[in-house]
């Protein structure tokens, strides 16, 4: 009688186990860990979201970060298709800005100064491309660098909020930011920023996670296949700075107004590439209201495809070209050269220095607003 007793349980178990496991594909769930501690001892937490489909988007509150992103290809395998870190303190070293919420600023401000109603600003010049000395994303300890208080929305998100203080890296105004990332069950991953001040401002909060659709960090993702939706480029000087011109992108090797293989042009004897030692220029985007259709980047071999759409004026797209191979991240690899790329919606980069750019200031009364979709799918 017992044992039939313990064998009867042990199926009721079994077939919970499993009716969970098989269920656990079929609806969205949110959960939250510690992930690990700060330096100074503050715990960090880590948001997990999946849905119905299986795609997996892991986020920490250390800088608003995307800890990884899993999408199944076109034989429904997943794999994670970002570059980033295994752990937390492998994240406190992270200078290549992998899954990062940048800011205030993102990209670059020539010189490292500005000047807002009639006062002058100084930034710390963090990045010195082509040996001439600029502000990079947010200064030494932007937005990537702090620790951010995130929790659960209903809808499947979560919500990271952090104040930068007056005078923060060298900005005025004490800015109250929110980070919104939601997994859809359209398959989207949505990052939503938004931010008001107290006094004038200039921002430029950017997602900068590294994407290779392949699944295979250690590939190079010269074979991805990359449409923009955009028929002007911003060319920069040697410190890539833009020089003010907005630039056709018809008839030259920056032309992804039709979807084209990234390798096949990337080498080619022009001196935007020359001077970006690559793909590294803002484009912009055709004109339109409310998001619209930024990118489309596909691995052919895979077929996963990320669609990227947004309320910006631009979109950064950098190929990787800084990757050496030097850095060490998950699971041990080395990040090669140009093994994974980043599409950065965006502001025009300088435009606290460029008044014919669109304008970067945010005043008090007002909200800041970036929305980025990610649609991923496979073909
Ligand atoms: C942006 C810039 C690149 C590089 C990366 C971070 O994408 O455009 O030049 O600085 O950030 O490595």
């Amino acid at each position: 009688m017992k044992n039939s007793h313990l064998m009867i349980s042990a199926l009721v178990i079994g077939l919970a186990s499993c009716q969970k496991n098989s269920s656990m594909s079929n609806i969205s769930t949110e959960k939250q860990e510690v992930y690990g501690k700060m330096p100074d001892g503050r715990e960090v937490k880590i948001f997990t979201l999946t849905n119905k489909n299986g795609l997996k988007a892991r986020v920490t509150e250390y800088g608003a970060i995307l800890v990884s992103m899993e999408t199944p290809d076109k034989s429904g395998k997943l794999a994670d298709i970002t570059h980033g870190y295994d752990t937390l303190d492998g994240w406190l070293t992270n200078t290549s800005y992998f899954g990062s919420t940048v800011g205030r600023f993102g990209n670059r401000i020539k010189d490292g100064k500005f000047t807002l109603d009639d006062k002058t600003y100084t930034l710390a010049k963090n990045d010195k491309p082509g040996g001439i000395p600029c502000a990079l994303h947010g200064g030494l300890k932007g937005f990537d660098k702090v620790l951010w208080s995130g929790k659960p929305t209903a809808t499947n998100g979560v919500e990271l909020t952090y104040v930068s203080k007056d005078g923060e890296e060298g900005y005025p105004g004490k800015l109250t930011v929110k980070v919104t990332y939601t997994l859809t069950e359209a398959n989207e991953l949505k990052w939503e920023a938004s931010a008001t001040t107290d006094t004038p401002t200039v921002l430029n909060i950017v997602h900068h996670s590294y994407w290779n659709l392949s699944g295979d960090p250690t590939k190079p993702i010269n074979d991805h296949e990359l449409m923009l939706a955009a028929p002007n480029f911003l060319p920069t000087d040697a410190g890539l700075i833009p020089t003010g011109v907005i630039a056709p992108v018809a008839d030259t090797p920056m032309d992804f107004t039709k979807s084209k293989v990234i390798g096949e042009r990337v080498g080619a004897d022009f001196e935007a590439l020359k001077l970006g030692g690559g793909y590294d220029h803002c484009w912009v985007l055709e004109k339109g209201d409310g998001v619209r259709l930024a990118a489309r980047l596909k691995d052919p071999k895979s077929g996963r495809v990320m669609e990227i759409s947004t309320d910006q004026p631009a979109i950064q797209f950098y190929g990787g070209n800084f990757l050496d191979g030097k850095t060490a991240g998950k699971k041990g690899v080395q990040y090669a050269h140009r093994t994974a790329l980043c599409l950065e919606t965006e502001g025009f980069p300088d435009s606290p220095n460029q008044p014919t750019f669109p304008s970067p200031v945010l005043r008090p009364g007002q909200t800041y607003k970036h929305v980025m979709i990610h649609k991923f799918s496979a073909e």
